[in-house]
């Protein structure tokens, strides 16, 4: 109180100079203030507009660059190479794709190890869960477990089992039911005579929203390592072995309004181990196993068009791969493929699972490699949620275990795409060999 009162004596009953001068004072103060404002206020004015026009420069050089790049002049002073976009580009004279500037790119990050070591199941994606069905354990059993895997809360929950155990099957998701066909019973497949008894022929159908099984019309006939995939409300059973481990081309069509099987035109390629999706109105199918003998695996990509019933040869994988997984990145119009089969020196005593990863841009007509997945894996399974691909169990590498399974895994990955400026690299009368080094250095 004291204070105040001392104070206010000070400005307003002191009457003379003292208080004026006090007053002009304040006053200066307050200009000089508002000047150094408007002096910080213009520099950042300055600074927004160097920033601004620094924005534009940039903008303006990456737009001169793609059109230089459109142009395909003046980039690169190397005779033999050429900078290009999208897949017109690739009917140029003389020009071989030679992959992507963007090659290598995405993030692989471990998940949640599987409950149990898993092969040879089966994974599809619906929403956030990633249904993860079937397969062997560690000890080759053939089993009827159905895991599901939320991808938020990143745990497993047990659901009802398979009503029979399943692995080497087709499994497609059609209007929320799970769909499980085809596939071996059991691992008597080395037992002479070939039979058809370790095959199934049993539709299991997984209804989500319900939690409960059912069974299906029986498909036409048994094949096993086949893939599956549904589209406008039809499942397609594609490919695989017969009881003699024959390759198959045979395409089985699933009619749930009639719970009936009726058969499509053949795949122009017969194979077995091989991967589906449904992508871009079509059922497309990759790699393989063909048994040719320079390389038993495949590059081939060919889809399905059901309102032609005709077949499609599309641009040929980067590598080649049998037994690995796909799965569709919606928002990209984008094929993922995941690991996959090789053969050490074409000697299937050596089995590996390759590192190698590769998506195909559905607009560009072509493929880019993508980052290597930590852990190399085959008779893996992978499902899309969220955007994000989860992989889950397969086997390592594996030599010549006999009657022994395959060493199974129980890890996991999610791959994070990055998406990328559509630029490729193009080579003259250079063939690109992606393969060249996978003798010394299998991917
Ligand atoms: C695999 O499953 C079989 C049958 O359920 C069981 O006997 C065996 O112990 C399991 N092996 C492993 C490694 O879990
Ligand atoms: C998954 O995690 C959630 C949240 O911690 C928990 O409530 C739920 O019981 C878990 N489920 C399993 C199968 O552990
Ligand atoms: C598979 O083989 C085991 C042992 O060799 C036999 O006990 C079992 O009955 C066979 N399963 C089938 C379905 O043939
Ligand atoms: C397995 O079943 C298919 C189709 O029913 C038949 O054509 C084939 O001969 C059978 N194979 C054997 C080894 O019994
Ligand atoms: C470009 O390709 C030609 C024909 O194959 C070859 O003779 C030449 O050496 C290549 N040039 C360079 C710089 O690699």
């Amino acid at each position: 109180m004291e204070m105040q009162g001392r104070d206010n004596k000070a400005y307003f009953n002191d009457a003379g100079d003292g208080a004026w001068s006090n007053f002009s004072r304040e006053m200066d103060s307050i200009k000089r203030s508002q000047k150094r404002n408007c002096r910080i206020i213009g520099l950042l004015l300055f600074l927004l507009s160097v920033v601004i026009l620094a924005l534009v420069a940039v903008a303006g050089t990456q737009a001169r660059t793609i059109r230089r790049l459109n142009d395909r002049k003046g980039l690169i002073t190397h005779p033999n190479v050429t900078f290009a976009s999208y897949a017109g580009d690739r009917e140029l004279d003389g020009l071989t794709y030679g992959g992507s500037m963007f090659r290598g790119s995405g993030f692989w990050t471990p998940r949640e190890n599987l409950p149990a070591s898993l092969t040879d199941h089966s994974s599809v994606g619906i929403g956030e869960l990633v249904y993860i069905i079937g397969g062997a354990n560690a000890s080759g059993a053939v089993l009827d477990q159905f895991l599901v895997y939320d991808t938020t809360l990143h745990n497993y929950t047990t659901l009802s089992p398979i009503p029979e155990p399943r692995y080497r099957f087709g499994a497609a998701v059609l209007d929320n039911k799970i769909y499980v066909i085809g596939g071996r019973k059991d691992s008597n497949e080395t037992d002479p005579p070939a039979s058809n008894a370790s095959l199934s022929v049993a539709t299991y159908i997984y209804d989500t929203t319900q939690g409960t099984w059912s069974k299906g019309a029986d498909i036409l006939e048994p094949q096993s390592d086949p893939c599956a995939a549904a589209l406008n409300g039809k499942v397609y059973l594609v490919g695989g072995y017969d009881a003699n481990y024959g390759l198959l081309a045979k395409v089985q069509v699933y009619d749930p309004a009639s719970d009936s099987w009726s058969y499509a035109p053949d795949m122009p390629t017969p194979r077995g181990d091989l991967m589906c999706a449904a992508f871009e109105g079509e059922i497309y199918v990759l790699g393989g196993y063909t048994g040719d003998t320079t390389d038993p695996f495949s590059r081939k990509m060919e889809s399905f068009n059901p309102n032609t019933q005709k077949w499609t040869t599309r641009p040929d994988l980067l590598t080649s791969r049998g037994d690995g997984a796909v799965a569709v990145l919606p928002t990209r119009k984008a094929l993922l493929v995941i690991g996959g089969e090789g053969h050490y020196r074409n000697n299937d005593l050596f089995k590996y699972g390759k590192h190698s990863n590769e998506v195909y841009f559905a607009t560009d007509g072509t493929w880019v490699e993508k980052a290597l997945i930590p852990n190399a894996r085959f008779r893996t399974a992978a499902a899309e949620s969220g955007g994000l691909v989860y992989v889950s169990g397969g086997v390592d590498t594996c030599i010549n275990q006999g009657t022994q399974a395959c060493p199974a895994l129980d890890t996991t990955a999610v791959f994070l795409d990055v998406d990328h400026p559509h630029v490729y690299i193009y080579l003259k009368d250079e063939a690109y060999n992606d393969n060249a080094a996978l003798t010394t250095y299998p991917l």
